[in-house]
């Protein structure tokens, strides 16, 4: 564990983190959030928290990474035996968001297929969707479509960080962005495009609640890929000269980008169509798919085709990062090889997924605290463990590690200049812990799963109190 891996270069680190932020949290899951939450209201909400509270703990979790030269439950370990539980609550949600994330990266494999075999043939947005509806029920399909999405998970992983996740991230996310645009450009000629815009753009702030803080807050979390210790994982192999606030900057920046860019492509032409706007996770499969049916011909076709490569692409240079995270922490506290660490990683996550995936249909009937397993996943991770695990990271670094220590590590060494780092440390220490608690706290409360959210407290405060066991 001395020769620790390193990044192969800093364009590298970059692209990897880069290609970790940027995934379906962008593309599949924010237009459905923000479509679901009220539209202009939301993403206003949203990128007040990603400015406010992501920039600053995605420096946060950077920072103690290459600091302690650990993965998420070492970087906690190494100072504190009582903080351990902080770094195993990151794993756990990382491994119980990979009981989810394969299923919509199966889709979006599946949907590379069914774009060659006439997905997009039928410009009736409506049979698109009855196509989209009738595949995520079915008992089978989905099911492998997830089991090679997971497969291609455990292969990247398996090689190693600088070999194989880098290598993955440096190929198609330009592509995704040229496409995303393109798609927006030709929504924006749609008629009826405007309505679309509009409800991105202007808010009404009428119909928010506590729910809508909380959304907005998982999202960020979610999208951003902070709140478990992935940027923990991916900052401990990070070389001493990378300069983490400009490298946070740059991450969170086309992270936004990609989500707008996304709302931009979906929001226009869902209204062309005439579609519903709370579609829920099928949006950007139905919504997308017309487009190119709209486009037509084996032009509508391939760029559907190239699309769905770039979706799924991005969605694994993410879930490979939610990989490693479970993965590491197998090796540097477990004493597991690589391979056996990703196996068993693996067969866990396919476990889930199973159940994530079933739940759309044959299972649907089947809920735990008033939700399918899907939504429980979804709901457990994104609106509570990651929102508690970014909170439990910024009392760690704010309270426990030292000031001078944070200031070394930020301007490594005194060699680089961080102007802000004062405003930072006091974010960190009084303003971001104190949002989070109340955005959980009124959460919880206005949240139709009020019961989903007291358990997942529960959970954080039974690791607290085995916390030395763990
Ligand atoms: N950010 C990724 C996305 O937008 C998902 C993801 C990767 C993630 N690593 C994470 C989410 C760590 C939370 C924590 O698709």
């Amino acid at each position: 564990m001395n020769k620790r891996e390193n990044w192969g270069s800093r364009l590298g680190f970059l692209l990897a983190a880069a290609g970790s932020a940027v995934g379906l949290g962008n593309i599949w899951r924010f237009p459905y959030m923000t479509g679901e939450n009220g539209g202009g209201a939301f993403l206003i909400i949203y990128l007040v928290f990603v400015i406010l509270i992501g920039v600053s703990v995605m420096v946060c979790e950077l920072a103690v990474g290459r600091r302690s030269g650990l993965a998420t439950v070492g970087a906690y370990k190494s100072k504190s035996r009582s903080w351990t539980f902080a770094g195993v609550l990151g794993v756990l949600c990382g491994l119980l968001i990979m009981g989810f994330y394969p299923v919509i990266g199966g889709w979006s494999l599946a949907y590379i297929f069914k774009s060659i075999s006439g997905l997009v043939t039928s410009v009736d947005a409506n049979a698109i969707g009855a196509t989209f509806d009738a595949f995520i029920t079915s008992p089978i399909q989905p099911l492998i479509w997830t089991g090679i999405f997971l497969s291609l998970n455990a292969f990247v992983v398996v090689k190693g960080v600088s070999k194989g996740i880098e290598k993955a991230s440096k190929i198609l996310m330009p592509m995704l962005l040229i496409l995303l645009t393109a798609i927006a450009i030709y929504g924006f000629t749609l008629p009826g495009a405007s309505e679309g815009l509009s409800f991105l753009f202007k808010p009404d702030f009428s119909a928010v609640t506590g729910e809508t803080y909380i959304a907005a807050l998982g999202q960020a979390f979610f999208s951003l890929s902070i709140g478990m210790g992935c940027m923990i994982t991916y900052g401990s192999y990070l070389k001493k000269d990378e300069n983490l606030v400009s490298s946070a900057g740059m991450i969170v920046s086309l992270d936004v980008i990609c989500a707008l860019l996304a709302g931009l492509a979906i929001f226009p032409a869902l209204f062309a169509f005439g579609l519903d706007i709370d579609a829920g996770p099928g949006l950007v499969f139905v919504v997308v798919p017309t487009i190119f049916a709209n486009i037509g011909g084996i032009v509508g076709i391939i760029l559907a085709v190239l699309f769905f490569i770039a979706l799924s692409v991005a969605a694994l240079t993410s879930s490979v990062s939610l990989l490693e995270g479970v993965v590491a922490y197998l090796i540097d506290e477990k004493s597991f090889v690589r391979k056996n660490a990703v196996t068993l990683s693996v067969v866990i996550m396919l476990g889930l997924s199973i159940v994530a995936s079933l739940s759309m249909g044959v299972m649907s009937d089947i809920t735990l605290f008033g939700v399918g397993a899907f939504d429980f996943l979804d709901i457990l991770t994104d609106k509570i463990f990651l929102a508690v695990g970014g909170l439990l990271l910024v009392i760690f670094a704010g309270w426990h590690l030292k000031k001078e220590d944070l200031k070394d590590e930020l301007t490594n060494g005194g060699s680089i200049r961080f102007g802000l780092f004062d405003v930072w440390y006091f974010l960190i220490k009084y303003i971001i812990p104190v949002a989070i608690a109340i955005v959980v706290i009124t959460g919880a409360i206005s949240i139709e799963q009020t019961s989903l959210m007291v358990f997942g407290l529960g959970v954080v405060l039974v690791l607290g109190i085995f916390s030395k066991k763990l």
